[in-house]
């Protein structure tokens, strides 16, 4: 997702920077005290412009949620609906993530979700977010019981992840090739790429997977 250069970015972290992380390295081991309050902590990687992970903070007040995005020209859209929202359960990890395990210790997460999260190229299958070594990486830092939640429009590379999934001897609870004609939609949280690809008529695909 390129995105134009944000003119009042430096405004908006300021005005919003109780939701930004300042250093998310140092935060290993220690994220449910920086929330402040218990309850389970759900990451999501890719969050883009942030309107998934902003209406699950709002929708589930008893759990904490850490956005991650590395594109620093979007990621500032994302502090301003936590803001807006008033949300106290969401932060904000403005970095990519390669290894989860820079920036949590095995077991801190208790849920991860994908959400479009990764373009489909061909040449970069080891970069993409469900490949087999990210999903060990994911299985390190969560806890028992945790669940991966992940959508796409793309058929190609839901087929991957479900490839990779087997590869490291996972096997999907749910797996629904359209999500909102599915049971799930009811609960079904729209992200910003959801809506765009719904619009002209692509199916959602989504999968539902213990990690542990
Ligand atoms: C296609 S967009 C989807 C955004 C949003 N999840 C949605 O559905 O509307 C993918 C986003 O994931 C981010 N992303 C991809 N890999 C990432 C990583 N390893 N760490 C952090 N962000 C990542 C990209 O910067 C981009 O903003």
């Amino acid at each position: 997702m390129r995105q134009r250069h944000i003119r009042n970015r430096e405004e908006i972290l300021k005005d919003c920077g109780e939701y930004l992380v300042q250093d998310p390295r140092s935060l290993r081991r220690q994220w449910r005290s920086a929330f402040g309050k218990e309850g389970p902590l759900k990451l999501e990687i890719g969050s883009g412009k942030g309107r998934f992970i902003t209406q699950m903070a709002l929708a589930h007040p008893d759990e904490n949620f850490i956005a991650c995005e590395g594109q620093y020209n979007v990621y500032p859209r994302i502090l301003q609906k936590a803001k807006a929202l008033e949300l106290s359960n969401m932060l904000l990890l403005g970095e990519y993530i390669a290894d989860p395990s820079d920036f949590f210790a095995d077991g801190e997460i208790d849920g991860i979700y994908l959400n479009f999260s990764d373009p489909w190229k061909k040449r970069t299958a080891n970069r993409r977010l469900t490949y087999r070594t990210k999903l060990e990486g994911y299985k390190r830092i969560c806890s028992p019981g945790a669940v991966l939640e992940f959508k796409t429009d793309n058929d190609d590379l839901f087929e991957f992840s479900l490839e990779e999934l087997s590869a490291v001897g996972l096997t999907p609870s749910t797996v629904e090739y359209d999500l909102h004609a599915s049971e799930f939609a009811e609960d079904n949280v729209l992200t910003e790429y959801e809506e765009k690809f719904t619009v002209i008529g692509s199916k959602i695909k989504f999968l539902r997977v213990y990690l542990r």
